[in-house]
């Protein structure tokens, strides 16, 4: 398929829901795409054409309807292979989202897997979905959780994660982009050095999968999450992808309709990948759905999304540090991606959202879900300004003119 040039301003025609005014007379500046991204006619077009036309159960019924649906879902599956650069299709589960595809290799691998004296490693800008499922995973099988250490500008400290990786180690747990840093981890290094003291890695992919190219066989990793709904999908939808051979020595994670091959009054046998692990009806109208965003993405160059998404990120950060008393959370934009995360002195970060959003301004207020991280920075909660494809350089002007008004606003008020 070819790619399309891109342009933001052409693109948002495809949004409806941006195209609007969120309080009297103010227009949306939608800046919260790390938290969630929205979904172009296309995908607003698929969800309803699948439930007028095509609509059944999948897998299930032998009649038009489920067959066609049943099509409909395994193409979307196909696209997502196909996207991520898996070798097999059945390497692909759907889930509910990055959440839950790692509480599903805790569970399920973890399980199978972790005894006492044996650890999991993760880091300190890992997301809570990285750290819960894991603590109690450790927690059902006596295995210990260690978090590797990040440096001051927001960087994984390599050396003390190398320290850190010993054969004790049997599972690594790692962000591709932090979703609050911006920070790109070197997976590849990573990966490989787990590997060699005989670790599996999993890698939340949540905000990479949505906005770099993703080669998951070259990648090598033994599992990688993501989310539908980052990446102009409906949420609700999400992938696991994991090895074939290692997939297929893990029990089930969920019991129920589809993930059997038989059932009698004394047990069960699981059925074969994908299907394993997709219990009871998916969500079906959100994968079909999912399909025709990862089309829409197909047609863009993400390499020229990354490069966009960097000059916003450069300018939004050049020009709110210029403003004075503004902390930039992360490394230096050269190292990250798409995400601005800052803290004003002397206004609380809800206050902040608050009064951007009486400009139209969605940005995300709070610890984002990464409190050992905002602890490691010395501070309880940040702002977020998270770029896409459909944002400009006037969301920029807009996003620094308010956190301007904001600043004189609580000034004024001292
Ligand atoms: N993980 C999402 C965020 O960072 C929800 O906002």
């Amino acid at each position: 398929m070819a790619t399309m040039h891109f342009d933001p301003a052409t693109l948002l025609a495809d949004f409806p829901i941006l195209a609007q005014e969120v309080h009297p007379g103010v227009s949306l500046r939608y800046l919260d795409n790390a938290a969630t991204t929205h979904a172009p006619r296309q995908v607003l077009d698929s969800i309803r054409d699948t439930m007028e036309r095509h609509y059944a159960n999948v897998h299930r019924g032998i009649h038009a309807l489920s067959e066609q649906s049943t099509e409909l879902y395994e193409n979307a599956r196909g696209k997502l292979q196909a996207f991520l650069g898996a070798e097999h299709a059945e390497e692909i589960i759907f889930t509910r989202g990055t959440t839950e595809s790692i509480n599903l290799v805790a569970r399920s691998w973890g399980d199978a897997n972790l005894k006492p004296g044996d650890e999991i490693l993760l880091t300190e800008m890992e997301h809570h979905a990285n750290l819960v499922p894991w603590f109690q995973a450790a927690e059902r099988t006596g295995a210990t959780v260690r978090c590797a250490p990040i440096t001051d500008d927001g960087q994984l400290d390599m050396e003390a994660f190398k320290s850190m990786l010993t054969t004790k180690t049997k599972v690594v747990g790692v962000v591709a982009i932090s979703n609050v840093l911006g920070t790109i981890n070197p997976l590849e290094e990573i990966i490989a050095t787990a590997h060699a003291v005989g670790s599996v890695v999993i890698v939340d992919g949540a905000q990479q999968a949505p906005h770099q190219h993703v080669n998951l066989a070259e990648l090598d990793t033994d599992f990688y999450a993501a989310s539908g709904h980052k990446m102009l999908g409906p949420s609700g939808i999400g992938i696991l992808y994991g090895k074939r051979e290692l997939l297929q020595t893990m029990p089930p994670f969920l019991g129920g309709g589809s993930m059997i091959r038989r059932v009698t009054t004394e047990g069960f046998e699981p059925a074969e990948l994908p299907t394993r692990f997709e219990a009871g009806t998916p969500p079906i109208v959100a994968a079909i759905a999912l399909g025709v965003a990862i089309d829409y993405l197909k047609k863009i160059d993400l390499n020229a999304v990354e490069e966009h998404e960097r000059t916003l990120t450069v300018a939004a950060q050049d020009r709110l540090q210029a403003l004075g008393g503004v902390r930039i959370l992360g490394p230096s934009p050269d190292k990250k991606v798409g995400i601005v995360s800052f803290v004003v002195d002397g206004v609380h970060a809800h206050d902040i959202a608050q009064r951007l959003d009486s400009h139209g301004i969605a940005v995300r207020a709070g610890h984002h879900c990464t409190m050992p991280l905002h602890k490691r920075l010395g501070v309880a909660a940040s702002s977020r300004a998270s770029f896409y494809i459909y944002n400009t350089q006037e969301d920029v002007d807009c996003l620094v003119s308010a956190v301007e008004d904001t600043q004189r606003f609580f000034r004024k008020r001292k």
